[in-house]
């Protein structure tokens, strides 16, 4: 494989945001590592864009499976030798989470345990490989819902969508975003915090105002940074999002 050619792992890339993010960052020439955590869903999902012509490749991956994790990082090492691009897109919500005063603990341990402490562990695993790339770029995947700003206004839209456990996630995985951006301060690694909008996928029982393709644009516009990329920030279709 030529070396300019771009390495990108979409976590979740077997439906929803995840897949239109994987095609495309396919589509934009690079060649795509298609997370998925169950590996007949992930196969299709491949096959699917593979059959459009596109450069792509499974890779298992579980967030809640160290091990799984480990041996993505080993396998990418070996057939790539360095990542480019990391959208830690893969997510969840529970039908037990709810407002601070009626969640199920178990939901908000579940949901911390993926949105927020899986994708500080592949993270960590894909950090020496995207280390090696000319200008890595790293997208969080993140939520209007994760903004303390946002949760705290009572003008917002969003005021009432008191959910502790994803929301709580999501704040978190934005201060992954700013601790790591400012860690990574004078490397080639940026990593940016991206609200994808409100999509139709599973996640949001297929309400929302975007298509699952819609909601991959900004994603992927923050994979695809150039060379002049800042690290750190918030955002959503909109423009700049508050913490
Ligand atoms: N949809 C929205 O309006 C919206 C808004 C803001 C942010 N987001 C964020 O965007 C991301 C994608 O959401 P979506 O709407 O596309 O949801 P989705 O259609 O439900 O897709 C979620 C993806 O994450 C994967 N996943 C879940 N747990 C995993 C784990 N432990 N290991 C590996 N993969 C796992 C799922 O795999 P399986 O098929 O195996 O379950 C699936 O591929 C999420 O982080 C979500 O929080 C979505």
């Amino acid at each position: 494989m030529p070396k300019d050619i771009r390495v990108a792992l979409v976590t979740g890339a077997n439906k929803g945001i995840g897949l239109e993010i994987a095609r495309q960052l396919a589509e934009a020439g690079a060649t795509v590592l298609v997370g998925a955590r169950d590996v007949d869903r992930g196969k299709t999902a491949a096959a699917e864009l593979s059959s459009s012509g596109l450069r792509v490749r499974l890779v298992p991956l579980d967030l809640n499976d160290l091990a799984s994790i480990k041996s993505a990082a080993e396998s990418i090492k070996k057939e790539h030798g360095k990542l480019d691009i990391l959208v830690n897109n893969a997510g969840i919500v529970d039908a037990e989470d709810g407002p601070p005063s009626a969640a199920s603990l178990e939901a908000v341990r579940r949901i911390i345990d993926t949105n927020f402490l899986g994708t500080l562990a592949v993270t960590q695993a894909m950090l020496p490989l995207l280390r090696q790339a000319p200008a890595a770029r790293i997208v969080n995947l993140s939520s209007s819902l994760g903004s303390l700003t946002i949760n705290g206004d009572s003008s917002s839209p969003y005021y009432s969508a008191r959910l502790i456990g994803y929301n709580a996630s999501k704040a978190a995985l934005n201060m992954l975003t700013v601790q790591l951006a400012a860690e990574l301060q004078g490397t080639s690694v940026v990593v940016n915090s991206v609200s994808p909008g409100y999509v139709k996928t599973d996640l949001t029982g297929h309400t929302g105002f975007m298509t699952a393709e819609e909601g991959a644009r900004l994603p992927v516009q923050y994979a695809l940074l150039g060379e002049d990329a800042v690290s750190g920030q918030f955002v959503e279709p909109n423009g700049p999002t508050p913490w």
